[in-house]
């Protein structure tokens, strides 16, 4: 059969990501590619306990639809961490639980933008949110990061050459790929940028909790004045991938349009791990938890960049990660992304070359992103290695 999908799904391409995925059953595999929490990092038995108490108490809230803006409790113990933790959060603002921030982009980008509205996003950047803006026709305009962040100049001029841009989309705080925060005075003068443009700001900060060394910055949320930022965050990195619960937090007028659009798309997200995640924030100890995972994550980034200075040819460059999950490296001129990850495969090291993340897939790219929550530290050493006798042999000096 050969079925006549629609123009705009016809051009997407499944994640490279989920693709690499699917080699990963070979015995002695070793995968730098995922983007996925450590699993050590679920409350198991904190989660199995206020599972079985919301079935003996209350099952039927659990088992009922619920309202689309999300379970009420969540809500307000949520809005209380962003005011207390970020201090996010004014009276004209309102907040929706969605189903994982990848919901909370979707949604974003349908409510603001028409097809053929620029989208303004980071090269390199989050492949599902790349992939959701082609999915609802957005044409994507990519600005480049510097040390610093988005690129301020690169920036403006992307915003004069598209008066039709609604909305930049951006990851400040370690950055999936490439690990970069943006930095206070960089924010500021997007801020400026986005009130002379007009145009919205749609802050993805599923990472912001993950700070294992330097300082926090503000987050535009926190910044804004003006009802101009649109704030996304998730619990996927500190409790649960799997229970898919993210959160948008903005203007009360715009928040009641994505309602309307999360009606239309799952009406609302899972009410019995809304309850959970409630209840876990409400009983347990949140922050205590959060910071082991820094913890673990500090050791590990540790360890990976330990291993890259030992063994990797100096002309290969790294992000030395503050925070999050993962780490940037690019290959020196000459040496081809693709010939280098296919090596890597061949040799049972999974990495995600760079291409997958740019806004324009066919731009040259000499960059591939490690992840270090995923594999074992006898991974991470022996992984490295190989990658940097691949580099070697590939003529990096
Ligand atoms: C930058 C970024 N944003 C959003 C998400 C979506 O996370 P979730 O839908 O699990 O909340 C991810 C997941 O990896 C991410 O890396």
């Amino acid at each position: 059969m050969n079925y006549n999908v629609s123009e705009k799904f016809k051009s997407l391409k499944p994640s490279a990501i989920r693709e690499i995925f699917k080699s990963l059953g070979t015995p002695g595999a070793i995968s730098f590619a995922a983007g996925n929490p450590n699993p050590s990092s679920f409350p198991v038995a904190d989660m199995k306990r206020i599972a079985d108490e919301i079935f003996e108490n209350d099952p039927v809230t659990a088992l009922q639809y619920g309202i689309t803006e999300g379970y009420t409790p969540l809500r307000e113990l949520v809005k209380a961490r962003l005011k207390r933790v970020y201090g996010i959060g004014t009276d004209d603002d309102e907040l929706i639980i969605v189903t994982g921030g990848q919901q909370g982009i979707e949604l974003s980008c349908k409510v603001l933008c028409n097809e053929g509205d620029a989208v303004v996003c980071e090269n390199p950047s989050f492949i599902g949110a790349l992939n959701a803006f082609r999915s609802l026709g957005a044409r994507l305009v990519s600005v480049e990061l510097t040390d610093d962040g988005i690129d301020v100049d690169a920036l403006e001029s992307a915003l004069k050459a598209n008066p039709d841009a609604k909305l930049l989309y951006t990851i400040p705080t370690f950055q999936n790929p490439a690990g970069i925060t943006t930095n206070l005075e960089t924010r500021k003068k997007v801020l400026e940028l986005a009130k002379k443009y007009d145009i919205i700001i749609l802050e993805d900060n599923p990472y912001g909790d993950l700070r294992f060394s330097g300082e926090d910055v503000p987050t535009y949320k926190s910044l804004d004045t003006e009802g101009r930022v649109l704030y996304c965050g998730s619990f996927s990195k500190v409790l649960s991938s799997g229970m898919r619960i993210g959160f948008l937090c903005g203007g009360k007028e715009l928040i009641s349009k994505i309602v309307v659009a999360k009606q239309v798309e799952d009406v609302h997200t899972n009410v019995f791990f809304q309850m959970v995640c409630a209840r876990y924030i409400e009983q347990c100890d949140l922050e205590g938890h959060i910071a082991e995972i820094r913890e673990l994550y500090r050791r590990k980034a540790a360890l990976m960049v330990g291993a890259l200075e030992e063994n990797m040819p100096k002309s290969v460059k790294f992000i030395r990660p503050d925070g999050g999950i993962f780490l940037w490296c690019s290959l020196p001129e000459g040496i081809d992304l693709g010939e280098f990850v296919k090596r890597a495969g061949d040799r049972l090291v999974f990495v995600v070359p760079g291409t997958a993340f740019a806004p324009d897939p066919d731009a040259p790219c000499r960059s591939f992103r490690l992840n270090y929550s995923m594999p074992t530290d006898e991974e991470i050493v022996k992984g490295i290695k190989i990658l940097a006798e691949i580099a070697r042999e590939m003529g990096a000096g």
